[in-house]
């Protein structure tokens, strides 16, 4: 299985609204394979389809300490939440950036998984988190566009540098 090219803040194409999927087959199977395997690679806890230039509501996500508790989460959505909790947050569209976001503290959450099964499912804290940013990155937001104008351009002209360094 091959490693995904990420997509780097500010590329316009990270702010595209990510199409339902309609049928889980093998196509969309491979594809949440993939995604697993860039997101382990990186190393990530979280990854959206988006992010890998596929405008499909898909994220995948694993919080757990051993790497071993992979969620596959297709149409994706919050359908209530509660309490804020503020965590550093960082994404692998926006490398070697962290900062504090706030967001819900608990989240009651539904999705389809990678057999076509409806589940439905509680998580809190960082799970919470993570699971809320990458449904955002689904509706073209990034976690930065919390943050102040000025952090904003902070991250952009460092990010801007990186890449020139790269080069
Ligand atoms: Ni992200």
């Amino acid at each position: 299985m091959p490693i995904l090219n990420i997509l780097r803040y500010p590329d316009p194409k990270l702010r595209r609204i990510a199409e339902p999927v309609t049928q889980v087959d093998a196509a969309v199977r491979t594809l949440v394979d993939d995604m697993a395997e860039t997101m382990y690679h990186a190393p990530g806890i979280g990854l959206a389809a988006i992010q890998v230039d596929v405008p499909w509501r898909i994220i995948v996500v694993d919080v757990s300490e051993q790497r071993n508790e992979l969620l596959t989460l297709i149409n994706p959505r919050i359908v209530e939440q509660e309490g804020a909790q503020v965590m550093e947050e960082g994404c692998l569209s926006v490398p070697g950036i962290f900062e504090p976001v706030e967001r819900a503290r608990r989240i009651l959450l539904r999705a389809i998984d990678r057999e076509g099964r409806e589940l439905e499912r509680e998580a809190e804290g960082l799970l919470a988190v993570c699971i809320a940013h990458e449904i955002d990155h689904l509706d073209g937001k990034v976690f930065v566009d919390y943050l102040s104008r000025l952090k904003q351009n902070r991250i952009r002209k460092k990010l801007d540098k990186q890449e020139k360094i790269a080069m």
